[in-house]
């Protein structure tokens, strides 16, 4: 059975993860759009073009390399792998760039056996999937699939003030290719956990059969800067206590709550921010997520009603924004069923799980048949430039990816 080259896989992670990278780490800092970004974007691309690879991108800075090999049908549609390339601030070195880079080393693992599949095999990295400087998460995804509208997408504002279509063009990647882009056959993404389950189980693939529900929402809250040391405190129009009222909210909600609920306050900002002043303004973000819709629903209604009461008994005004909303996706039986049945082959452990995070998959899942396959975590550990996943769980993963890629895209190879 072929099988990938994970020297090769491991250094252009490593190449990659230098740019931007965090000192004294192996962490990354890219987030969507900034220079680090296009850095990153140009030098996969120039591998991509090394894989003699056809180059498309598209209005909100999708990039798609596709390959054919000697007798691939141009005319049908591709079989699609990928991820993203951007990071939170941060970030690791795996996040979504092995999905990406381990697309590529399958492809050139195809190229030097001289396998040609009958379908095309396209290679995507999608713009501001962590939604961490452009909200909603996954936006390039969703974009590609129709999900939201070019203009709207253009017209976000990120945490830095900045017009995501400006920063599209000051960068470079404000492409030609249509949104929505091609309908592939199929889409796989191989992604590393970001959770402790596979680590802590001793298995080494995941095959992802669900992502839960994200709903970001900001929050805004409005009192009055005061003085520390004169003002009553029942005179207080207080914004950093309401802030830090709703934080223990969340956090009570999601113990209540129980399952697999979470709740996130990853972001408070606070006016003027100084010591002897009362905050009059307090920006924050929440990340509740769920897979079960209903509960979801209830938390957010849940926590609208807390922010009413709070608005009326400490006289603040209270404003609410939806920065994402994404319901429960499942993906495609068949190929998680493959996903098992190629791992196996492999004599790899397996199991079923679903995604706490967000991904590019749940929203090309809205298209085509969409399958995910993870590789552990050390410790859980992602979103911290400490997360980590070894060479030789990686070469797993990736030689899963291959062998659903082959089966999809109509080769054997014997
Ligand atoms: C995005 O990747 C998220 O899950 O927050
Ligand atoms: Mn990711
Ligand atoms: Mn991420």
């Amino acid at each position: 059975m072929l099988r990938i080259n994970s020297d090769r896989l491991w250094k252009r992670i490593g190449e990659l993860a230098q740019i931007g990278a965090i000192p004294d780490s192996l962490g990354c800092s890219r987030l969507a759009l900034t220079d680090e970004d296009k850095e990153g974007r140009d030098l996969v691309i120039t591998w991509m073009q090394d894989l003699g690879m056809t180059i498309a991108i598209d209005g909100i800075g999708n990039v798609v390399g596709t390959w054919f090999g000697v007798e691939t049908n141009q005319m049908l549609p591709p079989v699609m792998t990928g991820s993203h390339i951007d990071t939170v601030r941060t970030g690791g070195r795996f996040d979504g760039n092995l999905g990406v880079l381990a697309g590529l080393e399958v492809i050139e693992t195809l190229s030097e056996n001289g396998v040609s599949p009958v379908h095309p095999i396209a290679v995507g990295f999608f713009t501001g999937e962590e939604g961490a400087r452009f909200a909603p998460d996954m936006l390039g995804s969703l974009v590609y699939v129709g999900g939201m509208g070019l203009e709207a997408a253009l017209d976000i504002v990120g945490i830095d003030g900045a017009r995501l279509g400006s920063e599209l063009e000051r960068i470079g990647y404000n492409g030609s290719a249509p949104c929505p882009g091609l309908t592939p056959k199929a889409f796989f993404e191989l992604h590393i956990e970001q959770g402790p389950i596979l680590q802590a189980e001793d298995i080494s693939i995941g095959a992802v059969d669900s992502v839960q529900g994200i709903s970001w929402t900001e929050i805004t809250v409005e009192g009055q800067s005061n003085h520390a040391g004169t003002t009553p405190m029942h005179m207080r129009r207080d914004a950093g206590f309401v802030a830090g009222e709703i934080t223990s909210f969340v956090r009570r909600t999601a113990l209540e709550m129980g399952g697999n609920h979470v709740g996130t306050i990853g972001k408070i900002d606070l006016h003027p921010n100084l010591v002897n002043v009362v905050a009059s303004k307090a920006v924050m973000t929440v990340d509740f997520r769920n897979t079960d819709e209903e509960i979801l629903k209830e938390t957010e209604r849940m926590l609208e009603e807390f922010c009413d009461e709070l608005s009326e008994s400490e006289n603040v005004s209270i404003t609410n924004k939806v920065l994402a909303r994404f319901e429960p996706v499942k993906f495609d039986e068949e190929l998680i069923n493959q996903v098992i049945d190629v791992s196996k082959s492999l004599g790899l452990s397996v199991k079923r799980m679903t995604s706490g995070a967000g991904h590019d998959a749940q929203m090309l899942a809205r298209v085509c048949p969409t399958a995910m396959v993870f590789v552990p975590s050390s410790k859980g550990l992602s979103h911290n430039p400490d997360e980590y996943t070894s060479q030789e769980e990686i070469e797993r993963g990736a030689n899963v990816l291959l062998h659903m890629l082959l089966n999809v895209a109509e080769v054997h190879d014997g």
